[in-house]
């Protein structure tokens, strides 16, 4: 593995100082609205001031109705605005990279805290959610553009696209849950049309050295790891500065958190990042057995050394 602590620069945006980013993680601290409250400003900036080359905040959802849990950040509103130029000043006030989780559950959603039935690519009994309608997936890919827009004008150094763990892009990703017959569904083009989409419209829209990345699980809820693959490959994604693997996919709305997530202070998880990730970024690092993948289920696709790692920290 390279020097952890040796700088790595993207394809595009500032080099991160060491080797080490902050997970995005749900810590449900924001007020009810998604405005960023004291307490999370708190516990980001800490992290930043812990020396995190990259520090990324939660998901952020980037509409009203694709909130996964109460007390999530929002991206959706420029009321959010004040909250997220706060976070992302004090960030880079420790030289750390920041970036913005944006996401959206989709059938995820509860019904309760969203106040309206959920939705996704096509309609599940299991959640009860309905079938978005075309026009519908465009104001979903607008959304997520939008917010991106927030947060770069916020001063945000980039974003993360969650196309992971069972959330709305995901759901697009799956043939099983996306059964679609426009051009969001069908073949792997239509369903990952969204998620390209998103990342395309954001690297237009953004300023030129706008760091654009996705989280995408390889595995469950009816994704092919082959299919997976290929989205993360694909040259589409080329503008992309990183892509991170990760599992915990979950079709269920209960959170699923493992408990190596809870227990270790360091999770290693594959990450890879420049401008020639896909030739560098290869296999998942070994610092640690994680729960995202198994070597061997990865090492059929990639091989050699990870650019970096990704920690989820535990406690303050
Ligand atoms: C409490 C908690 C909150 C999390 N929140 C997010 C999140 O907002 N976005 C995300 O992509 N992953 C989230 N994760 C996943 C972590 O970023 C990290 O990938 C995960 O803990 C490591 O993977 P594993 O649990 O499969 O070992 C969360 C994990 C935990 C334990």
């Amino acid at each position: 593995m390279s020097n952890l602590f040796a700088p790595l620069a993207f394809n595009r945006g500032p080099a991160m100082k060491n080797r080490f980013m902050l997970a995005p993680l749900t810590n449900t601290q924001s007020h009810a609205d998604g405005r960023l409250s004291d307490d999370e400003f708190k516990w980001l900036e800490m992290r930043a001031t812990g020396g995190f080359g990259l520090t990324m905040t939660c998901a952020a959802h980037v509409q009203a109705s694709g909130q996964g849990f109460p007390g999530q950040l929002g991206a959706f509103s420029d009321d959010h605005l004040a909250g997220l130029t706060r976070m992302a000043a004090a960030i880079k006030a420790k030289d750390s990279i920041a970036v913005v989780q944006l996401h959206h559950a989709g059938m995820r959603a509860p019904a309760a805290l969203i106040g309206e039935q959920p939705y996704c690519p096509s309609t599940d009994e299991e959640t009860g959610a309905r079938t978005l309608s075309t026009g519908e997936v465009g104001a979903l890919v607008e959304d997520f553009i939008l917010a991106a827009k927030r947060a770069e004008a916020a001063g945000f150094d980039g974003v993360e696209v969650h196309g992971a763990h069972g959330y709305i892009l995901s759901q697009f990703l799956s043939p099983e849950i996306d059964r679609r017959e426009d051009e969001f569904g069908g073949d792997l083009a239509g369903r990952s049309r969204a998620i390209f989409d998103i990342v395309n419209g954001i690297r237009a829209r953004c300023k030129p050295d706008f760091n654009v990345s996705i989280r995408l699980s390889p595995e469950r809820i009816g994704l092919r790891l082959a299919e997976v693959r290929e989205v993360a490959q694909g040259r589409r994604a080329s503008s992309i500065s990183w892509i991170c693997f990760c599992r915990m996919s979950s079709k269920n709305r209960s959170r699923k958190t493992s408990r190596a997530a809870t227990c270790c202070p360091i999770l290693p998880i594959w990450i890879g990042a420049t401008s020639n990730w896909a030739s560098r970024a290869r296999s998942i690092p070994s610092v640690r057995p994680i729960n995202a993948w198994t070597r061997a289920s990865i090492s059929s696709c990639w091989a050699g050394p990870p650019s970096c790692i990704m920690t989820s920290p535990c406690g303050p």
